[in-house]
């Protein structure tokens, strides 16, 4: 696999390829000596056009576990504020001896225009572009799923019939379009619930059921997870629901509905939350809440993603 670009063009075993990479990954995290050899002499940088905590320190450890050099670029600060272009500033960084390019982007599509533009040799990993993709936040949020529900025996499983229900601003969320895809291959049912303005137009051709009243699909689809999704005010320039107490009441995983989850469901939140608004407190810190073991996979995930690209999988 030379890039990772999104969830929509991989099939069922590529996936679980990626999944059961990495749980090879996180086994040997449980070690004392948590650093492998693997990518030893390669460097990976970080280009980040758009803010990020949790994706872009995953990537920075993710990478420094597999010993690579890893370089951190922020758009803010640097030559792209005096206007120098995506082909430039990655043409630079080769220069610099650059092997992988971990790219978040606030273009849809910025990724997978790199990785086919012949400016560069280096692997593309897309971390997140416009309202697009965000791939390995959806393989991290499988990972974590499949861990919850099979344990131990995780590997080589998929998600066969497992009922998914993913709430929110699905309009503005890369990381709603790449679990739709991921989560369908893998054989989930995937329910998307939220206000009728943040369902995106179009929906009628993907391969999931879209609906609007969240009580209802909650009892309707007996849910195995309820993935939140934070409402992305810095994509909005119009008013997208009457008020803050409207949406919460409606689409907000309060502490009621949270109670009246079935017991098994599980709580994930790609974060960052905006807590009391589209998740309470109760929720979000309750055992049954994955918030922070989706961050620690993440590690996991992003060690597979960078060691699959750039070390070829290989051995
Ligand atoms: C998401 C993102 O940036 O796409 N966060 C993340 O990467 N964990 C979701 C969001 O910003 O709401």
């Amino acid at each position: 696999m030379k890039h990772l670009l999104s969830t929509r063009d991989l099939d069922r075993d590529a996936a679980l390829r990626i999944l059961d990479t990495a749980e090879d990954m996180a086994a040997t995290q449980q070690r004392e000596v948590k650093k492998l050899p693997t990518l030893r002499g390669r460097t990976v940088v970080n280009l980040f056009f758009e803010d990020s905590t949790r994706t872009r320190i995953s990537f920075e450890a993710a990478a420094k576990r597999l010993s690579a050099d890893v370089i951190n670029f922020a758009a803010k600060g640097s030559s792209v504020s005096k206007g120098e272009s995506l082909q430039d500033t990655a043409q630079t960084l080769e220069a610099i001896g650059a092997d992988g390019i971990v790219i978040r982007h606030w273009a849809s599509g910025a990724p997978a225009v790199l990785a086919a533009s012949g400016w560069i040799a280096s692997s593309v990993v897309n971390a997140g572009d416009g309202t697009h993709e965000h791939p390995t936040q959806a393989l991290l949020d499988a990972f974590t799923l499949r861990r919850r529900l099979h344990g131990e025996a995780s590997r080589g499983r998929d998600l066969d019939g497992v009922s998914v229900l993913i709430v929110g601003d699905i309009l503005h969320s890369r990381v709603a379009r790449s679990n739709v895809w991921l989560l369908t291959t893998l054989g989930a049912r995937v329910t998307l619930v939220g206000p009728p303005t943040l369902l995106p137009h179009g929906i009628g051709g993907w391969p999931v059921a879209a609906v609007h009243d969240l009580d209802a699909a909650i009892a309707d689809t007996a849910p195995d997870a309820v993935m939140m999704l934070r409402v992305q005010r810095e994509r909005m320039n119009e008013a997208f629901f009457p008020s803050a107490r409207e949406y919460s009441a409606g689409w907000g995983l309060t502490s009621s509905r949270f109670r009246a989850l079935p017991e098994r469901a599980v709580v994930m939140h790609p974060g960052p939350m905006n807590r009391g608004f589209e998740i309470a407190s109760e929720a979000a810190d309750s055992p049954r809440s994955t918030v922070l073991e989706q961050v620690a996979n993440g590690v996991s995930v992003r060690m597979a993603a960078l060691y699959l690209t750039l070390a070829g999988g290989a051995e």
